[in-house]
């Protein structure tokens, strides 16, 4: 394989993942050439290329080297290390915080599921054979694995199994199929996956800057601004209501003493409740913002 001076990353081409990794990758600010129909996106902003391909093909490409970084389900990654005896050509390098849904098992609705053991003898139906595989070994349940291709969740109609095991994550799809969930085999959400050896060069530190980026963009989605005023003396209560990770700034306020304007970013939800307790405790002028970007 050639030398490359450009980075490429994978993403899912269509399906669950492929609008939210790109937006990620966006509020990465990176700008592709788009080129909707095509496997190839050309980065403008930045010399990092989009490749849009299959998802269970992205492993696979970060391991031949044909791309450095992937955003791919933990749950193809798991797959395929499993079956390839535990020997992974890549490695996990975030979890991204969306895509999540878990490798789970199903049957008919019209069937009273009683507990794994159930499960014994049973043909179940998954394009997971490898996880399913474990898992039922793990649990010491002998049933028979038959590996399809897709279109999963029709086997139990069809015939051609009993049970299913197939990512869930709305439960839209199995309760179209008159399906019900009964056991989880893996829970899972999208992961970056990258290459076990990052380029030494400058594709390295281009690697380096976009997992900064990318903890900032993962950073902001769950922190918010909040700013109030309160007497001095009330905040140690006002502080211990809010969530974690914040660092405030206090100021005082002209011409009002004791008076302090209190402004914090705060690392999780803050609910109406958490308001609502801020005031009981002396908050006043409370006010939440998004926070857009964020650079540690
Ligand atoms: C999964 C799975 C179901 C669907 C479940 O497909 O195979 O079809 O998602 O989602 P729901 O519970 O919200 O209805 P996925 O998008 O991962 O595509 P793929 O299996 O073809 O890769
Ligand atoms: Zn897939």
């Amino acid at each position: 394989m050639s030398p490359r001076d450009r980075l490429r990353i994978a993403v899912q081409k269509s399906g669950r993942l492929s609008d939210s990794s790109q937006d990620l990758l966006a509020r990465c600010g990176l700008k592709f050439r788009r080129s909707r129909d095509k496997l190839f996106c050309f980065g403008e902003s930045l010399p990092v290329d989009l490749l849009l391909v299959r998802d269970d093909d992205v492993p696979g490409m970060i391991a031949d080297g044909v791309c450095d970084l992937g955003i791919v389900g933990r749950n193809v990654l798991a797959e395929q290390v499993l079956g390839a005896g535990g020997e992974a050509g890549y490695r996990e390098l975030r979890s991204l915080g969306f895509g999540q849904c878990r490798l789970a098992l199903a049957m008919p609705q019209e069937i009273d599921y009683t507990g794994p053991a159930q499960l014994a003898g049973q043909r179940i139906a998954t394009t997971y054979p490898h996880l399913l595989s474990d898992w039922l070994r793990r649990s010491g349940i002998t049933a028979k694995v038959v590996t399809l291709s897709g279109s999963v969740e029709i086997a139990p109609r069809l015939g051609t199994a009993d049970v299913i095991c197939d990512l869930v994550s709305s439960g839209a799809t199995l309760a179209a199929n008159q399906l019900k969930e009964v056991a989880t085999v893996l829970e899972s959400e999208a992961v970056l996956a990258g290459s076990l050896n990052l380029p030494g060069d400058e594709r390295g530190d281009l690697v380096e800057m976009l997992l900064r980026r990318i903890d900032g963009v993962i950073q902001v989605r769950v922190s918010k601004l909040i700013m109030l005023h309160a007497p001095r003396s009330a905040l140690g209560a006002i502080a211990n209501i809010l969530p974690g990770g914040q660092q405030p700034i206090v100021m005082p306020i002209e011409g009002q003493d004791g008076e302090v304007a209190f402004q914090a970013v705060c690392n999780g939800a803050i609910t109406w409740q958490h308001l609502e307790d801020m005031k009981r405790a002396g908050a006043r002028q409370l006010l939440v913002l998004p926070v857009e970007q964020m650079l540690a």
